[in-house]
């Protein structure tokens, strides 16, 4: 049977993550985890915080700690947010663990066996006030083409020319403001991706069934003069995985590390040995090394667009320079940006919903259930606080909560706690069954293929088919008449609360874990409609849940509104 490998982009340490970055790539990674739990087959599902680089430096030296402290305390803040969004990660690990700084300097060492990393000498703005080297971003001074004041060393933001920080007119460090550069030589390592052109160009042509935001991306980047340029995988400064060969030193290297982007992707696999060590699993090689039984695995990456070059070209470069038998991508699944209320999400600005935030203001299934169905997918989507309420009220609280409500309690106040026999098993004369069986199978064909709006559309549909048939038999009616009948009705509502638990645990898993327990089933993944909608049998006992979705009313949205349009402290 396949087994599936699935990762989400990991974050960076500093600072919770926004909703935009939720639903970017960890929640639909942790759908579709879900969905292949569900029925049944054997997944491992890896997130990790990508600890390394500047802005962890920066942020740790912000909140006056040493940057291994911060990272520490920042993993365990974003592992329990994570928690309390239900992403059901087997393994949530640390880009700086032990297991990460040997296998990024595995991979450095295979890769400079098989001569693919040359060492370059080049010039680099140090700040004395400072006492480090700057990346070119935290320079700053006017720019000589169009002369904006705060254009960065690598791009001015004003008239988007390309810059090298020495062409920069007054510049000065972002990070003390000091004017005190110089130019000073250092030495880095480059990764030769150029050489692995044809080798990439191959390999990316071969998946004609990734979606066309990730090979559009990917082939812009490969065809495009700059993309597949040698990298720089090295750099000065204090904190991150100290550059060797494997084992061994690296002479005329020491006191640098590895570029964070490097050692980013390699946690991938690190994290798998980390789920290993921490005794959740016993054999990570058979996830990640095709010659110790990999070959069957299917793995799938989630991640915004963003990210689509480094896993198109720079891991892949990596993982296939090593001439190792390490498994590579079988399907990236990318995505566009969501914006916030007319503008974008901000963390340097504070704008928008972050997910502490949004976790103290409503269960996680609101939002695991918003943003699932309005991911950005085709193009970029828009969070606005009308249309979640809009949304939330609707779809949970109207069609989902409000049939379950009625189903239960009409079948509490006319035949009891337990499921009423009655007579047909099935709607007589309706298509209400073939109609779901079709919904069934549509649902699962969209995601298989991830495409998650899809599935969304066709899970509302589903849960909109139980109170059209409520509507449509109106047991209430029914029940003066023919009490027998409306008990078969009652039946059949009452076996459509299990089904809709299963269907819809991977959007809201809180929600279907309650409807699980109150009728009494653990999830079952349904065959035919058939046998589904006949697992509850008369007299099984069931209690009736609480409310399961509150509204949220106009008040609250407006004071969201305006406490989410602002800065945050
Ligand atoms: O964009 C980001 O948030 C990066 N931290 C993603 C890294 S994904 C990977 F390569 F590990
Ligand atoms: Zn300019």
């Amino acid at each position: 049977m396949t087994r599936h490998l699935i990762t989400s982009a990991i974050p960076y340490i500093n600072g919770i993550k926004h909703l935009g970055n939720l639903v970017g790539s960890q929640l639909p990674a942790d759908l579709f985890a879900r969905y292949q739990r569900g029925r049944g087959r054997e997944v491992l599902f890896l997130c990790a915080t990508d600890e390394h680089g500047t802005p962890a430096e920066l942020a740790a030296a912000k909140a006056g700690k040493p940057v291994a402290e911060y990272c520490a305390e920042m993993h365990d803040v974003q592992a329990e947010i994570a928690r309390g969004f239900r992403l059901s990660f087997d393994h949530f690990g640390r880009s700086s663990s032990p297991e990460n700084h040997k296998l990024t300097q595995h991979f450095a060492g295979k890769l400079a066996d098989n001569g693919l990393i040359r060492e370059v000498t080049e010039k680099q703005m140090y700040s004395l006030a400072d006492g480090r080297f700057l990346p070119d971003r935290y320079i700053e001074g006017t720019c000589p083409n169009c002369g904006f004041e705060s254009a960065r060393g690598d791009q001015c933001d004003n008239c988007t020319k390309q810059l090298d920080p020495t062409d920069l007119i007054n510049p000065h460090s972002t990070i003390s403001g000091s004017t005190d550069l110089e130019q000073r030589e250092t030495k880095h390592l480059y990764l030769c991706q150029s050489k692995m052109r044809d080798q990439l160009q191959a390999w990316i042509d071969s998946k004609t069934d990734w979606p066309i935001l990730t090979t559009s991306i990917a082939k812009k980047w490969l065809n495009d003069g700059d993309g597949l340029q040698d990298r720089g995988i090295t750099r000065d400064l204090d904190w991150g995985i100290p550059v060797k060969k494997g084992k061994e030193d690296w002479p005329g290297m020491e006191g640098k590390v590895f570029y964070v982007w490097f050692d980013a992707p390699i946690e991938y696999i690190a994290c798998a040995q980390e789920w290993v060590n921490a005794g959740k699993g016993t054999d990570w090689e058979r996830w990640w090394r095709t010659d110790k039984g990999a070959d069957d695995v299917t793995y799938t990456q989630f991640m915004g667009k963003d990210n689509v070059p480094f896993h198109t070209l720079s891991f892949p470069a990596t993982i296939l320079g090593s001439g190792e038998p390490w498994k590579l991508v079988d399907y990236i699944k990318s995505f566009n940006y969501l914006n916030y209320d007319g503008g974008q999400f901000s963390t340097s600005r504070g704008r928008g919903v972050f997910m502490d935030q949004a976790l103290s203001l409503l269960p996680a299934d609101y939002w695991r259930w918003w943003l699932l169905s309005h991911a950005p997918e085709s193009s970029d989507s828009e969070f606005t606080w009308e249309n979640f309420q809009a949304s939330a009220n609707k779809d949970l609280a109207d069609v989902l909560g409000n049939f379950v409500s009625r189903v239960t309690k009409f079948c509490r106040s006319k035949f009891g706690e337990e499921v009423p026999a009655g007579g047909p098993e099935f709607p007589v004369g309706s298509s209400v069954l073939a109609d779901l069986e079709t919904r069934i199978r549509a649902y699962e064909g969209h995601m298989e293929a991830m495409d998650v709006r899809k599935a969304a559309n066709e899970l509302r549909a589903i849960w909109v088919m139980g109170n059209e048939f409520l509507q449509e038999a109106a047991p209430w009616a029914t029940f003066k008449e023919d009490p027998e009948l409306a008990a078969s009705q009652i039946r059949f509502a009452l076996n459509l609360i299990p089904l809709y638990a299963v269907l819809s645990a991977p959007f809201i898993p809180d929600t279907a874990d309650t409807l699980h327990k109150a009728m009494g089933v653990s999830p079952e993944w349904p065959g035919p409609a058939a046998d589904a909608l006949t697992r509850l049998q008369p007299g099984h006992g069931f209690t009736v849940p609480d409310n399961l979705f509150a509204k949220i009313t106009d008040e609250q949205r407006e004071e969201w509104q305006e406490r989410f349009a602002g800065t945050r402290d």
